[in-house]
């Protein structure tokens, strides 16, 4: 017997019937992976450990009764769009979740190579870029879909310890906001979801390294992460998860930052002509 309680139609005609979740082995892509196919979507599940692919995928085939596919893919290799785009070959993609974007090398700028932040900046920027511009060749060719971008608080602003981190969170950002101006009429909804520090395994392992108690710190849920991007899809460019419903700080709240995308697009037109 699967459970059919949150199934959402709307949903699965509007972002279905299959979503891809890239880096969906644990935390805050996981839920969503859960919450889509609790809607009744199929889901593609991306990230490089198999085994907790594998597990989840089961988890949704027996309790929601959907389809799934599992892919193990490095996304800081040279051709990961590629690749990724591969994983959705012959299913009728619907929403594309960038979720794998975290701190994967960690600490100050000169503690590290180069070497090692070209991996952060693969990830988070080249594949990024990439995948985005394929998924949303695919999706304006069907008429109708999503993409989300999971990103961070640090996108506000550089500090310190989070160099290239904050740096890519904030190229995200732009690129999401801009793509939601340009997709938007293509009937193609992006999302950027801004969150602080939340509860995921990631974290937990970054407390333990350091000795640190998790309980030092409000932690988000990774179950709200989810809930707030499925739920708000339609309400881009931006959603900052800690200020839901700030509506007069011009970094947080959705409607301002909305104003300005819109504002700022349509001063092109002084330039570029009509959009
Ligand atoms: N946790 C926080 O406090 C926090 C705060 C602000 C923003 N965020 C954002 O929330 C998102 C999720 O963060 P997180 O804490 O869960 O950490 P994360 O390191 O982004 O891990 C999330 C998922 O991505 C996968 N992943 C990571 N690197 C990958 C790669 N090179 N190729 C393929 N898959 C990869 C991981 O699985 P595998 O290891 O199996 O590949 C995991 O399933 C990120 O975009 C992060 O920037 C998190």
């Amino acid at each position: 017997m699967t459970d059919d309680s949150r199934r959402d139609p709307t949903f699965v005609s509007k972002y279905g019937p299959w979503v891809l979740v890239s880096g969906a082995s644990e935390g805050t892509g996981a839920e969503m992976a859960l919450l889509a196919a609790a809607k009744g979507c199929n889901v593609i599940l991306v990230a490089r450990r198999m085994e907790k692919l594998e597990a989840l995928a089961a988890t949704l085939r027996q309790t929601y009764g959907v389809e799934t596919r599992t892919r193990s893919l490095d996304l800081a290799g040279p051709d990961a769009a590629a690749q990724l785009e591969a994983c959705a070959d012959g299913l009728d993609l619907g929403l594309v979740i960038f979720n794998a974007g975290g701190d994967s090398v960690g600490g100050r700028f000169l503690d590290s190579s180069y070497a090692q932040w070209r991996t952060l900046l693969q990830r988070n920027i080249d594949t990024l870029t990439d995948a985005c511009h394929r998924f949303a060749t695919v999706l304006v060719e069907r008429g109708k879909g999503g993409m989300i971008l999971i990103g961070s608080e640090a996108a506000f602003q550089g500090t310190g310890r989070l160099a290239l981190y904050s740096a890519t969170k904030a190229y995200a950002l732009n690129l999401g906001e801009s793509l939601w101006r340009e997709l938007k009429p293509r009937g193609v909804d992006v999302l950027n979801v801004l969150i602080g520090a939340t509860d995921t395994p990631k974290l937990r392992t970054v407390f333990a390294r350091n000795n640190l108690s998790p309980d030092a710190v409000p932690l988000t849920l990774a179950e709200d992460v989810a809930r707030v991007a499925l739920d708000h899809l339609g309400d881009g460019p931006t959603v900052v998860l800690s200020a839901l419903e700030n509506d007069d700080n011009p970094m947080l709240s959705r409607r301002l930052r909305r104003e300005r995308v819109i504002y700022h697009s349509e001063f092109l037109n002084h330039f570029y002509g009509p959009e």
